[in-house]
């Protein structure tokens, strides 16, 4: 297993724990539903799930298609820039109903993070063979 895919699942299972973490708060507390529930929903889902597809896929992906991943510059900036968008979008969401810049924030690293997810789809389709006819 390369460096990058064993941080990826690693940083995937600590974003899980985090995850079930605030989404014991929004059960205890359901007056943090409306700012917590998004911050829930994609630390499970763009962290706990993505970050673990990330991370399989940059093992398993270049070896099912017998060639090199095509840019490793491409994928170690691919690692960093997903995890600011993440952190930034989960911090932002729940600024979001306290603090006015909450709203510009989250703008921001959405952005980041749509970076990090269109490196990453770049990366693999330039990676896989064409589909046999
Ligand atoms: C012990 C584990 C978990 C707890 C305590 C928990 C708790 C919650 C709570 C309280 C809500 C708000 C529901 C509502 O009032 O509308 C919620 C929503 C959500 N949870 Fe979890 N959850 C857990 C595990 C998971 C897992 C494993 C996933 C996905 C991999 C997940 C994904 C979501 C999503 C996407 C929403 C938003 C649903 C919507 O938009 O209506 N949760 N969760
Ligand atoms: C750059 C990536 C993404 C951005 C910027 C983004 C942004 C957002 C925003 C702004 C909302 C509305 C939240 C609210 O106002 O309460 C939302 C809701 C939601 N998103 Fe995403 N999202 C992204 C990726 C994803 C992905 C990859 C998934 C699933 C695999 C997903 C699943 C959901 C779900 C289930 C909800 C409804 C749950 C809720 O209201 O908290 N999102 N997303």
């Amino acid at each position: 297993m390369s460096r990058l895919t064993i941080l990826f699942i690693k940083s995937s299972l600590i974003y899980f724990a985090i995850a079930v973490l605030v989404g014991l708060d929004i059960t205890f507390m359901p007056g943090h539903l409306g700012s917590m529930m998004p911050v829930h929903a994609h630390l499970m889902l763009l962290g706990w799930i993505t970050m673990m597809i990330y991370g399989v896929a940059y093992h398993i992906l270049p070896r099912f298609s017998a060639s090199p991943l095509y840019s490793d510059k491409i994928a170690n900036v691919q690692f960093y820039v997903a995890h600011i968008g993440l952190i930034g979008m989960a911090v932002s969401f729940a600024m979001r109903s306290y603090v006015d810049a909450g709203g510009m924030l989250l703008i921001v690293f959405s952005i980041i993070e749509a970076i990090s997810i269109i490196l990453f789809v770049f990366n693999m389709l330039m990676t896989l063979p064409k589909a046999p006819k």
